[in-house]
């Protein structure tokens, strides 16, 4: 099997059952030509991002790492009537093309972005008694998703869902020994999982367009 196979996979399921739009097309082509990096996850798993929440009745949703709002605005369709999202993003300039993004696709009052590092913004969240969030998605520097899985667990609620992204990274989240510190992060991050006797959680190996990478999924018990 090799990465045309996956992406070829990828396209086939795509097309049929997370087809693109024109607002979900302007996201990527406004972010495209603002510069940023392609690193938002693929329609398929933006997709799926989406049916989990929306499976899970999520109401209030926190995303750390915005990029262009692409993975924002496929959260933001599981949100009902009334619902909210807040993400956080370091770069201004991301999260001003996010925030066009978003507005565009309708959700300029139920989406707020946060600009700063997210380890600044997330303290801030908790003294702003927002919160508790039904569903978290952690996708930005992979050095702190340990920090960032400490914050999301004081900004849960018995019930909440912890989704995030990167835990693969082509394999080399096997190596004890590598010298990459975003590999670091992610082994420390699924020690702490392993550790935290109030999350159950599990991780999904991915392979597509994007790669081979995967997700970790966590559950707050009651
Ligand atoms: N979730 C997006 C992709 C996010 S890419 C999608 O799938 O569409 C990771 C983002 O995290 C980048 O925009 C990067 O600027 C941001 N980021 C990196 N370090 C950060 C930090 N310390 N705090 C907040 N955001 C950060
Ligand atoms: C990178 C970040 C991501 O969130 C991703 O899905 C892919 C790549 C990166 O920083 O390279
Ligand atoms: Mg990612």
């Amino acid at each position: 099997m090799s990465q045309e196979t996956w992406s070829s996979v990828d396209h086939y399921f795509s097309r049929a059952l997370a087809p693109s739009d024109a607002i979900l097309d302007a996201a990527l082509q406004a972010s495209e030509a603002a510069g940023l990096p392609s690193i938002h996850v693929s329609p398929l798993q933006g997709k799926l991002l989406m049916l989990l929440a929306q499976a899970h009745g999520s109401r209030s949703i926190l995303e750390i790492g915005t990029l262009g709002g692409y993975s924002t605005i496929w959260l933001a369709r599981a949100l009902p009537p009334g619902g909210r999202l807040i993400t956080l993003e370091s770069e201004p300039h991301h999260a001003r093309v996010a925030r066009e993004n978003i507005d565009r696709a309708g959700f300029a009052t139920s989406v707020e972005i946060r600009v700063g590092r997210a380890i600044e913004t997330l303290p801030l969240l908790e003294k702003e008694g927002q919160g508790p969030f039904d569903f978290i998605f952690l996708d930005a520097d992979k050095v702190s998703y340990p920090d960032y899985l400490a914050w999301s667990l004081r900004l849960a609620r018995p019930g909440t869902v912890i989704v995030a992204d990167n835990v693969v990274r082509n394999g080399a989240v096997v190596d004890p020994q590598s010298p990459d510190a975003n590999v670091q992060g992610v082994r420390r991050f699924t020690e702490r999982l392993a550790a935290e006797p109030r999350l159950s959680s599990t991780v999904l190996q991915t392979v597509g367009s994007k790669g081979y990478d995967g997700f970790a999924f966590a559950i707050v018990r009651s």
